[in-house]
């Protein structure tokens, strides 16, 4: 059966975490992977997760299967960040929420509920989009198309093309939004442009999926959820999924979750029961370690303030260092204009270089960006960020 097999070539994101492994230069710089890093260029466990943590190994008496929706409380937890506590869709019982391996195995559940309901579908990405979703979504048997996002002349959000795209859509599409901070491009659309979206959704009847990845990581909790409280007031139906690897900092746990959304509650447990089948015929069961932590953190009023500290702090040292990045480009006279990094969210941005540019970073200066040119922002430090506005400016020049 397997004489036939040749290697696949390595995931355009995660295959430079072995490059960059692998490379002896003391100066290198790792801007590929959605990884928080501090000052120091570590990824370390949050004081609320470490807490957390200590207190779930102390109360677990069993590692019995939970059942298929795994950590009950969490899952309520989940409805709570993603709404807001007193939405009226959580009281009427509109929302339900599963957990799932991390935020891309919530996707990919939610491809099989979009194909289980309705497997003639279109599913739209925005131009451009997290590389996996072109992989996740055909691998849940998905033709995949795109509307404009990115305006690749200005780099900024080209929002009368996207409405022009969305404008076309009906019954049968499935649109994917990043919620907040959107991977790669870090442009987010304002409340009022989210507003106008949603309203077209509600008018043009297309299904939104969106992708939550980084709540916190753009303004705050409340205010990254503004599309999904949008959704939630005014559409019928829509499906959020959601990961607390970066503003949880529980990466390889591999914490998630699937929400649904719909018209009430009995509908919202037929879509509850028809999640637990799909995730039945392909895991069984999630994983519940990182969600008893989350579990924990959420249900203490210290460990949730503790929580929203350490999620600022990274916050904050992300949007200092988009700042002093565009202040050096500025100051080593790189002439092309990248104030824009300054008004963009998240830990990406593209930076809009050449391939040819992004090739020379890694074979001549260590620098590790993903081939569309993103960088993780949260890779930038005080000690690298010379280096790395030198280089950009060489290879440019
Ligand atoms: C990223 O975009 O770098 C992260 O979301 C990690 C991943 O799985 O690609």
């Amino acid at each position: 059966m397997f004489e036939q097999i040749s290697r696949v070539p390595p995931d355009l994101i995660l295959g430079l975490i072995a490059a960059y492994k692998a490379d002896p230069n003391p100066n290198k710089v790792d801007l590929g992977v959605g990884v928080y890093q501090t000052e120091e260029g570590e990824t370390p466990v949050l004081a609320c997760v470490k807490e957390a943590e200590a207190a779930l190994h102390r109360a677990e008496t069993s590692k019995a299967y939970l059942g298929p929706r795994g950590v009950v409380g969490f899952n309520e937890a989940i409805s709570n960040l993603l709404l807001g506590s007193d939405h009226p869709a959580l009281e009427a019982g509109r929302m339900v929420t599963v957990q799932a391996p991390g935020g891309t195995g919530a996707l990919r559940v939610a491809g099989e509920v979009v194909k289980y309901v309705r497997p003639e579908s279109t599913i739209w990405v925005p131009n451009p989009t997290w590389p996996n979703h072109n992989a996740l979504f055909p691998a849940a048997g998905f033709r995949l198309e795109s509307y404009r996002y990115r305006d690749s002349a200005t780099g900024e959000l080209d929002f009368a093309g996207m409405l022009e795209d969305l404008g076309r859509l009906g019954p049968n599409d499935v649109v994917i939004m990043h919620a907040c901070c959107h991977n790669p491009a870090g442009i987010d659309l304002t409340p009022e442009q989210w507003s106008q979206v949603v309203d077209l959704g509600v008018e043009r009847q297309f299904l939104p999926l969106v992708d939550m990845a980084y709540q916190g990581f753009g303004v705050d909790l409340d205010t990254d959820a503004t599309l999904i409280r949008l959704l939630a007031d005014r559409a019928p139906e829509f499906i959020v999924t959601s990961s607390c690897s970066k503003n949880f900092g529980l990466y390889r746990e591999r914490c998630g979750a699937i929400s649904m959304v719909l018209p009430n509650q009995e509908k919202a447990l037929d879509a509850e029961s028809i999640i637990n089948s799909i995730t039945r015929g392909i895991y069984s069961m999630p994983p519940t370690h990182g969600p008893g932590i989350v579990d924990i953190i959420l249900r203490s009023e210290e460990l949730t303030a503790r929580w929203h500290e350490e999620l600022a702090a990274m916050r904050d040292r992300i949007n200092g260092q988009r700042s002093k990045l565009v202040q050096k480009l500025k100051e080593a006279g790189v002439a092309r204009d990248f104030s824009f990094i300054e008004r963009q969210f998240g830990m990406f941005s593209l930076l809009g270089i050449s391939p040819d540019e992004v090739a020379r970073l890694r074979d001549e200066y260590s620098i590790y960006l993903v081939g569309d040119t993103r960088f993780n922002v949260a890779g930038l430090r005080d000690n690298n960020l010379d280096y790395f506005v030198s280089s950009v400016a060489e290879v440019m020049a």
